[in-house]
């Protein structure tokens, strides 16, 4: 199995049936032997560097019913909040001295952040720091309305696909949603311009690991600029409360696949993942991975944004958690990056 790991390392991909057999016979000693290569290759590329950015999460309406998510619509019992233009320009404030170049506005699907609204937040962030990234997580735009953002100054957009088997999507969704226009908005916003991101959750409800070769396999066809993937963790309000959380060692062995296939892709030590394991995050980085995003929403809105159960770092301030972060990072002998962190492509 060393070998098929050789050749993802020279030649970047692997034949459908390849991605299969590595997959299904992971051990510890094939992950260390990935862990290896991944882990040169992040270094060839971005050297022990770690790109952090704060994470504002700015509404926990969502007008989506996502069976996994906490904030899904069909939960009665999430408390709902948004943050007005001047507290998310507060969270950059606090963000911008605590170093952080770039600043990802995530929430659910809220109508309530116009266009206008929101064109207008984008440009006052990119007007006030001028060297800093917008990253929006925001869900399923028109074109137009991508374009709109995007002509406002927002540099990068995360839209995981969260699977790329359409069989397995439809599990996961309401009819109302499909993988088709998921993965259009993600060719759309690349084609804007944006760096954009794809990504999936590890051991969600149904996923087999066919569903994970058509993941890379999608990955690689679309070839983003970040892949974000973390455990999926259940949720006690949603259909999937009873269902068993992604395990630590499959999301760390695709972190390091996923190294390899997009070499230098940014690829972020996810919440997620240090929510399943106390070292979750330094192990994902040690993987391969090369970005951690500490939270920097204000603490009072934090245990709101419950997408998963026991989601870490609940109170913590911003500054606890880039310093926390900072520590975690060094304690493996890798640093924080004080940088916008682009992708390569973009330097
Ligand atoms: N609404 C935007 C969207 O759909 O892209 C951004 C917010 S959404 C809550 C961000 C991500 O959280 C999703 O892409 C999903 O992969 C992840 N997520 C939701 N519920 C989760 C769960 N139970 N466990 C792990 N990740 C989860
Ligand atoms: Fe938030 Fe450690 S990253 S407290």
């Amino acid at each position: 199995m060393n070998k098929l790991i050789d050749k993802l390392y020279e030649t970047c991909t692997l034949s459908p049936e390849e991605y299969k057999m590595l997959i299904d016979s992971r051990s510890p000693e094939l992950s260390e032997y990935l862990f290896e290569k991944a882990r040169k290759v992040r270094i060839d590329n971005y050297g022990k560097d770690v790109y952090i950015r704060g994470l504002i999460e700015f509404t926990n309406y969502c007008r989506n019913d996502c069976l996994y998510c906490g904030i899904r619509r069909s939960n009665l019992n999430a408390e709902r909040y948004r943050l007005s233009k001047e507290q998310i320009l507060d969270c950059c404030a606090a963000g911008y001295d605590l170093g952080f170049r770039t600043f990802v506005l995530q929430g659910g699907e809220d109508g309530y952040y116009t266009d206008e609204k929101m064109i207008d937040i984008i440009r006052t962030i990119k007007k006030n720091y001028p060297d800093c990234a917008v990253t929006l997580s925001m869900g399923e735009k028109s074109y137009e309305t991508y374009k709109a953002f995007y002509d406002a100054g927002a540099d990068r957009y995360l839209l995981r696909h969260e699977t790329a088997d359409a069989g397995h999507y439809g599990k996961l969704h309401p009819v109302t949603m499909s993988l088709e226009t998921r993965k259009q908005c993600l060719y759309n916003l690349k084609q804007i311009g944006y760096q954009v991101g794809c990504g999936f959750m590890v051991g969600s409800p149904f996923q087999t690991t066919d569903c994970l070769v058509e993941d890379l396999q999608f990955i690689k066809e679309l070839s983003p600029h970040m892949v974000g993937i973390g455990p999926f963790i259940p949720h006690h309000e949603t259909p999937f409360a009873d269902m068993k959380a992604g395990t630590l060692e499959l999301t760390l062995f695709l972190l390091g696949m996923i190294r390899l296939i997009l070499p230098t892709v940014l690829l972020p030590a996810t919440t997620a993942l240090g929510t399943i394991h106390p070292k979750g995050r330094e192990l994902g980085i040690l993987a391969g991975a090369n970005v951690v995003m500490p939270n920097l929403s204000p603490t009072n809105v934090r245990k709101k944004y419950m997408l998963y159960d026991n989601k870490i770092c609940m109170g913590d301030e911003a500054a606890e958690c880039r310093y926390c972060l900072q520590k975690r990072m060094e304690s493996i002998g890798y640093q924080i990056s004080v940088t916008r962190g682009d992708h390569k492509s973009v330097l």
